[in-house]
């Protein structure tokens, strides 16, 4: 038995691309979908080189065709990896505490609609703050406010542009991800995840701590 878990992408898909690295053979979560509203993206290729059923959305916003994707899949984890829409409302409300999202700032700042991609980074420049990072956060109908589950922490460094610094979260998220996607397929809620040293401290699937 395994989590089966379906992947919402919208661009060139590296956190997709980390998930199948880490849950591949014996892992107690696979991929069994990928989800996207564009056919042309790197998202769609990289699951089509994987062998992994592609549903592209004809309506983004018709939960009847996501609903019907996702049961047809069987999927029990909805997890949004760099999907940029809104995932219609009766859907997050059906599948409450199953979607998660991974978002590349520290929230609660630094997010909500219109906070995506370079922007987020050019925000967190702007503010002056020291550190950024990743957070994994459960999906409700706002953009972003959902319970957050982890985040991982790095530095801002003197000199960083926008592009500097999404490079160095994201690294982060292709560990912060999986981990909480394991975690969750081990049966333990989620936990925070602090940042020690140049890791990130990820939570161990055999032995989920429980929620705070
Ligand atoms: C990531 O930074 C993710 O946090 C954000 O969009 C980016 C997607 O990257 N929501 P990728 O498509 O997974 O490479």
């Amino acid at each position: 038995m395994f989590l089966r878990v379906a992947v919402a992408v919208s661009g060139r898909g590296s956190n997709l691309a980390a998930l199948l690295r880490t849950l591949g053979g014996g892992a107690p979560a696979r991929v069994v979908l990928v989800i996207s509203n564009r056919a042309d993206v790197g998202g769609v290729e990289l699951a089509r080189e994987h062998g992994i059923p592609v549903h592209v959305l004809k309506d983004i916003s018709d939960p009847e065709e996501w609903r019907r994707a996702l049961i047809a899949a069987e999927a029990g984890l909805l997890v949004l990896a760099g999907y940029l829409k809104r995932v219609p409302a009766p859907v997050v409300r059906e599948w409450r505490g199953r979607i998660i999202n991974v978002h590349p700032a520290l929230l609660p700042r630094y997010g909500g609609q219109g906070m995506f991609g370079r922007k987020v980074h050019q925000a967190v420049l702007a503010s002056g703050d020291d550190t950024s990072g990743a957070t994994v956060h459960l999906v409700t109908e706002e953009y972003d406010e959902g319970e957050i589950l982890c985040q991982g922490v790095v530095p801002v460094l003197p000199g960083d542009t926008p592009e500097t610094l999404a490079a160095r979260v994201l690294e982060v998220e292709h560990t912060l991800l999986p981990a909480a996607v394991l975690a969750i397929a081990a049966g333990g809620a989620p936990v925070s995840v602090r940042h020690e040293g140049d890791g990130v401290n990820v939570p161990s699937p055999q032995s989920p701590a429980p929620r705070p």
